[in-house]
Order: C-alpha cells, then structure tokens, then sequence
C-alpha cells in the first residue's frame, strides 16, 4: 500500500531532469559536475539526492563515552558558545566546501529527500527509526566541527511548560549574527507553543500508546505522536519548518527532533509492554547517511533502538514519566462509525466511559486514516461538531477535542502523501461531559485555528474508522 506519488517520484528526478529544472543544462553535466567540482550554491538551495557514493560501509560501533543529550534551555554560556560554534563550521562548509557532504544545506537535504523527494519515511513505521539515525550522524558531524566527540546534540523540551518559546540559543541575538537562527519562522522568541500542542493531554495520549503500531505507526500508516506533537510543532514554528523539504534548514528542526526521539525513549520506558516492532522486515530496514569522516555509512533499524548503549546518549529523567498512571490494556469501545459517520455517545458507551474515567483510569477517541486538507500546513482543531467547529472557542470549550495539524512535505505541493494519519485524543472528564450534552449523534468537524469567524471552513471528519476506547488505572491491592 506504499503511496503511488512516492513511489513516481523515487524513480524521476534523475540527475539530468533535476540540473535542467536548475537551468544548468546539459553542457554543464557533461563538464562532470558531480566529478569533484563545487556545486553553485544554487543547487544547494534545493532538495538533492544524496547521490551515488557507491556501496556503503556497514556502520559497527561507536566508541564515543555515554552522555546524555540535555535540554536546550538549561545549557551553560560555555555550552551554547559551543553548540553556535558547531553549527557554524557546519554553515561554512556550504560555501567552503559545497560538496562535503557534511555542510548545513546538504544535512538538511537529507530530510528533504527522505520526505518525498526520494522515499518517503513520514506516516509510516520508518518514522522514529530513521530520524533517530539522521540525528545520530548529524551529531557527530557537528561534535567532529569541532573537534569534540563529547557533543551532544541538545533537545527542545517544549512538554515542559516553561520551556515553550524557543530556546534561547537559537532565538537569540535573532539575527543572521546568530548560527542557529533561521530568518523564514513564524514563530516570534515572545510566542509560546500552544499547550493544545504539546500540553498533558497531547503527550498522554502518545506515551501511553500500549503497542508500537500504535505509539510508532505502521508500513503506511503514523503513529499517535507523529501528528501532534510532533507536525504541530513544526506548523507552530513555521516557515522552513512547516515543510518538510525545507525543515532541516532550520537549526531548532534538529533540537525539535531529539525531543521527539526523547518521546520514543520514554515510551519505551514507560512500560515493560512498549517493546518495539521485532519484524524482520523493520529491523532490517536500513538507510545511508555520510558519517563524520565523509564515509557513506548503511544503518540498520535494529542498530538504533538502545540508544544508550548502541549510539552513545542518553536523556536526562523524564518528570512527565513518573507522573504516568499505570494503566491496564486499552479495551476499544465499538462506535458504528464505519456505518453512520457519526457517533452515538450514550448509554452503556458513555456510563463505561465516564465511569472508568472517575475511577482514574483514562478514555481515548481515535481517528484512523483521517482525510485532511493538503493545500498547506496548518493546525486544524478537532471539534465534536460543526457548530462548536464553527464558533471554534478553542481548549476547554464545550465540544473541543484536540488539535490536528498538516505538514505538507513541500510547498508546491508536488509530493503529497497518501500515507494514513492515526490520532487519538484523550478525553478528559470534560471533554466527555461536551459529548454526552451532544444533542443527537457526535458529527466531527475540524476547523483550521486562527481563521476569523467569517472566513472559517468547516470540514466533516473523513476518516477510515472511528473508535473509543478506556484503559482502566491499575490499583495496588493489599
Ligand atoms: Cu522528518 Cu519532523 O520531520
């Protein structure tokens, strides 16, 4: 079911296409341009193969010592002097050296070329794997700038409410003075992710995903997490970000991502069930990234799931983990979503609920392969139905229920994915009471944030299926 634009635009872009789409012609190829010359920065600018380096070098082992990657807003002076340096000598080698492979601009093409240029790893299973390993190699390549294998990338841990803004160090002097800044954001140093992004509710309802299917998405379809948190961070911040072609050319795409695979790593604790895909056809999935030396490396899904002690960081401990319930197995609710499109949230369904939800234990609304709108990224609010979509009163009103947000992978919108989207929302005692007052069947709607009253579209929820369902709380008896 892998999507058919992905799959076209694997075999196209050859290298002539794409230097003819860059006016460099024919004549310009046959002078061997890829033959060791520079290229103009004119091609850096855009999403490029990582070209045909030959047959890669298995990656083995890494020798560096353990050290834990730390949140980017409790760096020292000294540190943040470090990490603007590494990112420096990255950005320098984009006109330095314009074909080592190391530079900012060929870093960020990497994400661009797995985001549906190339291959697409977004919306499936691939997801954390891969974006584990970019980070891996990209950390490396910065701590080898400058000269210090003990550099580890820092994390943006906007699941804490103090630390919503972006981190200092990348906002701050916010001019081009500063090498992690990045002029296309949105995103003012004064403005705060939004809590319905990234606040309790978002970050339960993934961390308490009980499979990976689940927590991490499948073949063709996204895992909880891949939506909100982590596509709403990427709107919110805007410009480069909000694409995914252009994401990694902005330095806070890189602290984003390694609270993200912070994410993976807390699920993973968080239970003794939350193990991994053991498939072999996940952990087999392998992927080639230049190394700190310029060697084109191959890496393996199963040589990134220990952290630890395969890729030398670990994360400091995760507060949010401790105050976790410990729940038993999620039991899904049946809804005849497949039948009507809409939802009845009465009777037994919602004495169930509610009950369990009393007792401490926690309920969910999933949406499995839900349609949105692609013709740009934004942030759309999930509402119980049109009406309260239409008056879009935000978190904490009657029929709110989440945030969903769209990342398109290019602005052109010339690699849409097809890939499903699954979300689930936690419903917390209110959001269950704004169901139950429904009048009538539960007809979801979303509605793009931030829209005036008068240009707001409401958009009837698409989606494949539509379940509920409760986890009872695991209670000590003694
Ligand atoms: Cu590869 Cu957050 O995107």
């Amino acid at each position: 079911m892998s999507n058919l634009d992905d799959r076209m635009w694997a075999t196209m872009p050859s290298r002539r296409s794409f230097l003819q789409r860059m006016g460099l012609g024919v004549g310009a190829l046959g002078a061997g341009l890829f033959g060791g010359l520079a290229l103009p920065e004119s091609v850096l600018a855009v999403c490029e193969p990582p070209g045909n380096p030959g047959t890669p070098k298995p990656w083995r082992k890494d020798c560096r010592m353990i050290l834990p990657r730390r949140p980017a807003s409790t760096l020292s002076a000294a540190e943040i002097t470090q990490l603007k340096d590494a990112y420096k000598a990255m950005r320098a080698l984009d006109t330095s050296a314009p074909n080592d492979p190391r530079g900012f601009l060929r870093q960020a093409n990497v994400h661009c070329w797995y985001c549906g240029a190339g291959t697409q790893v977004h919306f499936t299973w691939q997801f954390f794997a891969w974006h584990r390993a970019y980070l891996y190699f990209h950390e490396r390549i910065l701590g080898k700038l400058i000269g210090d294998m003990n550099f580890r990338l820092p994390y943006w841990d906007w699941d804490t409410p103090s630390h919503r803004k972006l981190p200092g160090a990348y906002s701050d002097p916010n001019d081009n003075s500063n090498p992690l800044w990045n002029g296309t954001r949105s995103m003012d140093p004064t403005e705060e992710i939004p809590e319905e992004d990234v606040g309790e509710d978002v970050m339960e309802a993934a961390l308490t995903a009980d499979t990976f299917t689940e927590f991490g998405g499948t073949t063709s379809g996204s895992g909880i997490p891949e939506g909100t948190p982590h596509g709403a961070v990427h709107v919110d911040v805007g410009g480069d970000m909000g694409f995914f072609d252009s994401a990694g050319k902005d330095p806070v795409f890189y602290a984003h991502h390694a609270n993200v695979d912070k994410m993976w790593s807390d699920w993973n604790k968080a239970s003794s069930i939350h193990t991994n895909p053991t498939a072999t056809a996940f952990l087999n999935l392998t992927w080639n990234f230049y190394d700190e030396n310029k060697v084109w490396r191959s890496i393996k899904a199963s040589q990134v799931l220990n952290h630890d002690t395969q890729l030398r960081y670990t994360y400091g401990p995760s507060k949010f983990l401790e105050q976790l319930p410990c729940l038993l197995d999620w039991f899904p609710i049946k809804t005849d979503w497949r039948v009507s499109q809409t939802l009845k949230f009465a009777g037994q369904t919602r004495a169930k609920m509610m009950k369990v939800v009393e007792q401490g234990g926690r309920a969910r609304l999933h949406l499995n392969d839900l349609a949105v709108p692609t013709e740009k990224s934004a942030v759309y609010r999930l509402y119980a139905t049109p009406e309260a979509a239409k008056a879009d009163e935000g978190p904490g009103s009657k029929g709110y229920l989440g945030t969903v947000p769209v990342v398109l992978n290019d602005r052109e919108r010339r690699h849409v994915s097809k890939n499903a989207r699954n979300i689930a929302v936690r419903l917390s005692t209110a959001k269950l009471e704004a169901l139950s007052g429904t009048v009538g069947p539960v007809r979801l709607a979303l509605v793009e944030r931030g829209v005036k009253p008068e240009a707001r579209k409401v958009i009837p929820v698409r989606a494949k299926d539509v379940l509920l369902s409760v986890a009872e709380v695991e209670r000590e008896e003694r």
